[in-house]
C-alpha cells in the first residue's frame, strides 16, 4: 500500500484501517467478511496434503488459522513492525502459549519481579512444576541482569509500563545487557499499544499484547497476541496454540478487534491527554502520597519513557496518605469511574490490587501479591470520558480522604 502519488509509506492510522485488505477481492465488501467456519474442504486428498506441508497456502482447520484471524494478525504485525503475529483467545493464552512453546525442563527464564497478577502466578506457581527455573530480578536496574543470566537462560520477560504500578523498564538498556547471551527478550506491551510503543524497535525479540485492552478498546471481548520473527511465531502457533493451549481466537472476536483498531491512534491520543491532566492533578493533591505515571515530569520513569513511548498512555498508580483504608473509602465515593478490573476501555476503571488479592487468598491460600506492589496502591485506567468530568469525580472522591 502506498499513499497516492507520494513516495512514502502510509501512516499508522491509514494502516490500522486498510492494511492487508483489498475489498475488490471480496465482492467489494468495505468491511472485511467474518469467516465463521471451523474447517475447510479440499478438491482432492493431495490438496489437503499440500496445505499441511506448507507447499500451498491455504487453511486446514480453525484451531490454528482462519482468514479473519489472519487479516487481524497481518494488520497487527504491520503496526508493531513485526515479521509475524499469532492471535489467540486471551492475553493469558498468549503468555501461556509463548512460554510453553519456548521453554523446556531445565531452562531458565529471567522475569521482572513485578508482573500482572496471573502472569506472576504462572511464573511462580506453574513453571517451576515443569522444571523451569524462574529468576525474578528488578529490571528497572538493568545491571542486575549481569548476575542473573546463565547459559540456560532462554527468555527475559517483562512488562513496560508494568502492571499494576506503571513502572517503566528501559528496553534498549535490557537489550544491550542481554546481547550475546542468546536469551530472547519478550516485552508485554499491553499498557502501551503499538501506537504508543514498539518494543522491537528498541531491541526486543518478541512482543506480547492482551488485545482485550487498548487494541480492541471497547471492553467487549478477550484476546491476545504474540509478535516477532516468522519462525518463532510459527512455533508458537504450531505447538503452543495447536496442541498445548488450543486457545483459538474466534473469527467474530477478530473482526471486532479490527473494528476497534481503526480508532486506536485517535483513542490513544485522547486517553493520554486526559491521563496527563489526572496524573498532574493527583501529584499536586494534598491527600495523595505518591503517583506513578510514565510522563509525569521529574519522575524517575520520565527520561526512559520519553525515549521509548510517544505518550504516557493512560495507566497510572497512586497511593493516598490514608493508605489501604483510605484507598477503599476514596474508591467507594467515585460516581463516574467504575470499580472494575481490566483496563484500556472507553470507560475509566479503577482497582485496588491488595483488597482483591486478600479476598482471593481466602479460597486460594497460595496466592501472593506480586513483589513491589504495596497495600495502598490504586491502579487507574483513564478512559475516554470528558477530562473535566474525570477530574471532578476524582476531586470529589478525594475530598474526604
Ligand atoms: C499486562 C497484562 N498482560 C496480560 C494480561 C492478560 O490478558 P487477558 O486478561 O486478556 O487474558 C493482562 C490483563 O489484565 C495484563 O494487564
Amino acid at each position: 500500500m502506498s499513499t497516492h502519488g507520494k513516495n512514502r509509506p502510509p501512516g499508522f492510522q491509514t494502516r490500522a484501517i486498510h492494511h492487508g485488505y483489498d475489498p475488490r477481492k471480496l465482492l467489494g465488501a468495505v468491511a472485511p467478511p467474518i469467516f465463521m467456519t471451523s474447517t475447510y474442504s479440499f478438491e482432492g486428498v493431495e490438496d489437503a496434503a499440500a496445505v499441511m506441508s506448507h507447499e500451498r497456502e491455504g487453511y486446514l482447520y480453525g484451531r490454528t488459522a482462519n482468514p479473519t484471524q489472519a487479516l487481524l494478525e497481518a494488520r497487527l504485525a504491520n503496526l508493531e513492525g513485526a515479521e509475524a503475529c499469532v492471535a489467540v483467545a486471551s492475553g493469558m493464552a498468549a503468555v501461556g502459549s509463548l512460554m510453553l512453546s519456548l521453554l523446556s525442563q531445565d531452562d531458565e527464564i529471567v522475569v521482572h519481579r513485578t508482573l500482572y497478577s496471573n502472569t506472576y502466578s504462572l511464573t511462580r506457581q506453574a513453571l517451576p512444576r515443569f522444571g523451569i527455573k524462574v529468576v525474578p530480578i528488578d529490571l528497572t536496574d538493568p545491571s542486575r541482569l549481569d548476575g542473573a543470566i546463565t547459559k540456560k537462560t532462554k527468555l527475559i520477560y517483562f512488562e513496560t509500563p508494568g502492571n499494576p504500578s506503571s513502572e517503566v523498564i528501559d528496553i534498549a538498556a535490557v537489550a544491550a545487557r542481554a546481547r550475546n547471551s542468546g536469551a530472547r527478550i519478550v516485552v508485554d506491551s499491553t499498557f502501551a499499544s503499538p501506537y504508543v510503543q514498539r518494543p522491537l524497535e528498541h531491541g526486543a525479540h518478541l512482543v506480547l499484547h492482551s488485545l482485550t485492552k487498548y487494541i480492541n478498546g471497547h471492553g467487549d471481548l478477550l484476546a491476545g497476541a504474540v509478535l516477532g520473527d516468522a519462525a518463532t511465531i510459527d512455533r508458537i502457533r504450531s505447538n503452543g496454540l495447536n496442541f498445548i493451549t488450543g486457545a483459538t481466537l474466534s473469527p467474530m472476536a477478530a473482526f471486532l478487534i479490527m473494528r476497534g483498531m481503526k480508532t486506536l491512534k485517535l483513542r490513544m491520543k485522547q486517553h493520554a491527554e486526559s491521563a496527563q491532566a489526572v496524573a498532574e492533578m493527583l501529584a499536586a493533591h494534598p491527600a495523595v502520597a505518591w503517583v506513578r505515571y510514565p510522563f509525569l515530569p521529574g519522575s524517575r520513569d520520565y527520561e526512559v519513557a520519553r525515549r521509548q513511548m510517544i505518550s504516557g498512555s493512560a495507566m497510572m498508580s497512586f497511593g493516598l496518605k490514608a493508605g489501604y483504608a483510605g484507598a477503599v473509602a476514596m474508591m467507594d465515593r467515585l460516581q463516574l469511574i467504575s470499580r472494575a478490573v481490566s483496563l484500556g476501555d472507553a470507560e475509566s476503571l479503577i482497582m485496588h490490587p491488595a483488597s482483591l488479592i486478600r479476598a482471593r487468598q481466602k479460597f486460594y491460600p497460595e496466592t501472593r501479591m506480586a513483589e513491589g506492589v504495596t497495600d495502598d496502591l490504586i491502579r487507574l485506567s483513564i478512559g475516554l470520558e470528558e477530562t473535566d468530568d474525570l477530574l471532578d469525580d476524582i476531586t470529589q472522591a478525594l475530598a474526604g480522604a
